[in-house]
């Protein structure tokens, strides 16, 4: 009888799952979602805890609690405290926990294995993939907080890297076949190798290729979890894990897409994202002109068409409901305004999504790049907030650019462009971007919020 209830727990959790990713892929009924799938992981935690046959001694129960109580202020306090700008490396962190969990469970249980393949495969796969993921994780979690901001590589990274991951499969596979080397020693030399490699593999890679890395390292903690859950037999596990697993992988695929780099490219370490070390790496040169806040106004107020490029500054500067004041201004003017949305526009898939709906922006405004690429010709002026990369033209002229290939956001084909940042210094890419010194680029230099905040009082005196 509890037996089946369990089952149902687990069931109820699994329909949780698949109904939570299918409302997080639309950002109105996002929050649903999750608080969907939560609530289904809660009834599998306390179906977990409670329904069982066996006698558990007072004190397991104690320290479930304790480590239910101590994980759940930890995670509460740091989600809440976190600025929308962290939330990547926020991410990474707790995906490298998911890595250690699974990592945990494969040492936990190697010594209850009986002779069963099945459940050895389990084990030292999950041990593999939790704790590349956990060495993995942690080292893109220190490059996005910027305590390790450079990406180090060894002379022939790539075939030491390809050496690395074969030897640390092959002495899965040897123990697994060779039943003489199936020992604890052999498992924590497994373990050493795998976090050496977790970490081999993601420390060289830099410059704008970080969100990639970091997708696939989810969706390894997926497989990892998923391994638990088939040593387990337990169907929760089973059904979260393949669906992060594959969630990853397909995020990870759409994100290679974005940037045009194979996948092949991040698995076998030939991945890098070029040179970027810092600013003016391929200088453009050339004149840049700057544009006076009243002039813009009056250039807007009486424009067609305006379409808005959000980046990862305007993030950054909290300026998400500036804009959506002047896109009101400028639509009770009649000029009609679209934002166009790069697929890795600030630092996080979905990122200007989920920054613009804070403010409440019309979803159906928000253009994706392949969309918007067409109109920029019919579009009178673009003004680009706190962008850089994804606007990069290099990307498209300039083969030796770290970025060449990557799809942008062709701004240039409209009549005006304007830049608002800081400065000229670079963005996560690190190079210089020739559209500043464009001719029909102009700069509009300062803080988002107060250069906007200037902008939308411009606007209110001309109405
Ligand atoms: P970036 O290329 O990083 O450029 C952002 C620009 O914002 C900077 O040049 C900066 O110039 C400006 N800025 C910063 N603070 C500002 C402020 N307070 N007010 C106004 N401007 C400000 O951003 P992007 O165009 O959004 O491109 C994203 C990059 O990050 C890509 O290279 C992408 O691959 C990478 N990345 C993306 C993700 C995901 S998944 N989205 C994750 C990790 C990395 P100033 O300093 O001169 O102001």
């Amino acid at each position: 009888m509890i037996e089946s209830l369990l089952e149902i727990c687990y069931l109820i959790a699994s329909v949780t799952f698949v109904l939570g990713l299918k409302l997080m892929g639309n950002p109105r009924s996002a929050r649903q979602g999750n608080l969907i799938a939560a609530a289904g992981m809660g009834v599998a935690i306390f179906g977990t805890i409670f329904l069982h046959e066996k006698e558990v001694p007072m004190l397991i129960y104690g320290l479930i609690g304790l480590a239910l109580l101590i994980g759940t202020i930890a995670g509460w306090v740091t989600a809440r405290k976190v600025a929308m700008t962290k939330m990547p490396e926020l991410v990474s962190l707790f995906n490298g926990m998911g890595g250690a969990c699974a990592a945990l469970i494969s040492l936990i249980e190697y010594p209850n294995l009986k002779n069963e393949t099945g459940s050895l495969i389990a084990v030292l796969a999950g041990l593999i993939i939790g704790t590349v993921s956990f060495s993995g994780s942690i080292i893109a979690f220190m490059k996005l907080n910027g305590s390790l901001n450079k990406a180090i590589r060894l002379p022939q990274y790539n075939i030491l890297n390809t050496i690395m991951m074969a030897v640390v499969l092959g002495l899965g596979v040897v123990m697994t076949i060779v039943p003489e080397l199936n020992n604890s020693v052999n498992l924590y030399i497994l373990l050493g190798l795998a976090v050496l490699y977790g970490v081999m593999f993601v420390i060289p890679i830099g410059g704008a290729d970080m969100p990639v890395v970091i997708s696939l390292l989810n969706s390894f903690t997926g497989l990892a979890a998923a391994c638990g859950g088939f040593l387990y037999d337990n169907k929760a596990m089973l059904t979260g894990g393949i669906l992060v697993g594959s969630a990853g992988t397909l995020l990870t695929i759409i994100m290679c897409k974005a940037m045009n780099r194979p996948l092949s490219n991040v698995i076998f370490g030939a991945f890098g994202g070029g040179n970027s070390t810092g600013a003016g790496d391929s200088a453009a040169g050339g004149t840049v002109k700057d544009i006076q806040i009243s002039d813009l106004a009056v250039l807007m107020n009486y424009s067609r068409k305006v379409v808005i490029v959000p980046g990862y500054g305007l993030a950054v500067a909290q300026a998400q409901h500036v804009i959506h004041e002047i896109e009101l201004l400028l639509q009770s003017r009649g000029v009609e305004v679209k934002y166009a949305i790069h697929p890795v526009a600030g630092r996080m898939p979905g990122h200007m999504n989920v920054l613009l709906a804070e403010s409440s922006v019309d979803y159906d405004k928000l253009v994706e790049m392949e969309e918007i690429n067409p109109e920029f010709s019919s579009t009178d002026v673009v003004l680009i907030v706190g962008a850089n990369d994804v606007v990069n033209p290099a990307a498209k002229t300039d083969p030796s650019s770290p970025i060449y290939g990557m799809p942008i956001l062709e701004v240039e084909q409209a009549s005006h462009v304007i830049v608002n940042k800081r400065s000229m210094n670079a963005g996560y890419a690190g190079i210089d971007n020739p559209l500043f010194y464009n001719s029909k680029t102009s700069m509009l230099f300062g803080d988002a919020k107060s250069a906007l905040t200037s902008l939308a009082n411009e606007l209110k005196n001309l109405g």
